[in-house]
């Protein structure tokens, strides 16, 4: 699908966003094994969440509901029933890593594959711990998808992240959940703690010492009415348009607001950006708020070390935002970015030259230079969600009509994105 977007005047309006991706996931998954009907509210409309309600349904667990809003009937820790073909996990790699936790825990085998992008995104870094702690697991080549899940007795271990993620942090808690005994986790940087909040709401006994995460095996769980608080990083594009745009006022609520997710908000005001968190209140264990944004002259700045991790969803728009500071944007110890949905290094900076912008690029990051005019362009997704969303943000500022191929990447995580820009971009 192709999207042909007019520059835009000024971005206006009060919005309101579908459900976090990283916490309708965990909430679901966590439903599936907890003690009975947990009640889902804003659950994410994105098709990677729908990944993973397919992948609990095909598991023997009843899954009511939809839309935002769903019960899922948990049949508790013992309760998964092996499915009757392959789990398909999508364009999600949140869904087969943090599965795979606890498909490993399991008395049966599992087989979970995925898209062609899926199918080319690292595995070893699950089938390491996930074997570590006695499962059987074989992979394509020994690293990507399918995997075979041959669920065992598992052992707990203490594993150090060679690498910042909280998808491998929450695949080996989870899988911790099935060992007799103390599983833990230390991490480089605290990446997204949306799994120790979401295991504590659920009933877990979870201990976080700094940088070490460490889960009792064996929880009840109980079932939850939760509420997902919208997505921080589907707002970000929006922030970014009205950031960049003379005139914009605009106004997002409900999101959530996680410290280890609002960094975003902290660097932007760091570069001069104007945005207020208006109220602030905390659901289920997680902040959430409005955020009221409006057009900023921006300085520039880097983002590099741990900020990366905590920025790692948002680097596409902000290099969008970045050709409008003063100084630019440089973006190093993101090596990460090459094994997303897909190589953002490489994705960004081809989408950046075809708007005449000189962007260089690096092992780890890139330099997007400040002060730039965008040209228009026929500009592409490649299948990845963020990079199509990134750059019709980009194409708001052009100056003249752009074209986005692949436009329905955006569906992976936010099926309302065109209908929600067309609502705030006044022409
Ligand atoms: C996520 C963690 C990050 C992020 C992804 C969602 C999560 O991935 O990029 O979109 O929900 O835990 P990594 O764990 O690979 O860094």
């Amino acid at each position: 699908m192709q999207k042909r977007i007019s520059p835009a005047s000024r971005i206006e309006g009060a919005i309101s966003l579908p459900g976090d991706k990283s916490i309708s996931h965990r909430y679901a998954m966590l439903a599936a094994i907890a003690e009975g009907t947990t009640r889902i509210g804003n659950y994410s409309t994105g098709a990677d969440c729908h990944s993973t309600l397919g992948c609990v349904r095909a598991l023997g667990i009843e899954v009511e509901g939809a839309g935002t809003e769903f019960a899922i009937h948990g049949r508790g820790l013992e309760g998964l029933r092996p499915a009757a073909g392959d789990l398909d996990a999508g364009n999600s790699g949140s869904t087969i890593r943090m599965l795979s936790g606890i498909l490993a825990g399991q008395p049966f085998r599992s087989r979970i594959f995925g898209d062609e992008s899926l199918s080319r995104r690292p595995m070893q870094r699950i089938i390491k711990p996930l074997g570590e702690m006695g499962a059987g697991i074989h992979a394509r080549d020994g690293k990507f998808p399918p995997l075979e899940i041959e669920g065992r007795k598992l052992r707990p271990i203490d594993y150090v992240l060679p690498v910042a993620s909280a998808q491998v942090k929450t695949c080996v808690l989870f899988a911790g959940m099935f060992a007799e005994g103390r599983t833990s986790v230390t991490e480089p940087v605290r990446s997204r703690d949306h799994t120790e909040i979401a295991l504590r709401q659920f009933g877990a006994e979870i201990e976080v010492d700094r940088h070490k995460i460490t889960i009792a095996g064996r929880p009840k769980l109980e079932a939850q009415n939760l509420a997902v608080p919208s997505d921080l990083s589907s707002a970000a594009f929006f922030i970014a348009a009205a950031l960049m745009t003379p005139g914009s006022h605009l106004s997002i609520t409900g999101v959530g607001l996680n410290p280890t997710r609002s960094a975003l908000l902290d660097f932007l005001s760091g570069m001069g950006a104007n945005i207020r968190i208006p109220n602030l209140e905390s659901r289920d264990g997680e902040l959430v708020g409005e955020i009221a944004v409006e057009h900023s002259a921006l300085r520039g700045g880097t983002v590099d070390g741990g900020l990366t991790a905590a920025l790692i969803d948002e680097i596409p728009v902000l290099a969008v935002l970045g050709t409008a500071t003063q100084e630019g944007l440089t973006v190093r110890d993101a090596a990460e970015l090459r094994i997303k949905e897909t190589d953002r290094i490489k994705t960004v900076v081809e989408n950046l030259r075809r708007m005449g912008v000189a962007a260089e690029e690096s092992a780890d990051g890139f330099f997007v230079p400040g002060r730039q005019k965008l040209r228009a362009a026929e500009l592409e997704s490649w299948g990845d969600h963020r990079i199509a969303m990134a750059f019709a943000v980009a194409a708001l500022r052009a100056g003249g009509e752009s074209v986005i191929d692949g436009a329905e990447a955006a569906s992976v995580s936010f099926p309302e994105f065109w209908d929600t820009l067309a609502a705030v971009v006044k022409s």
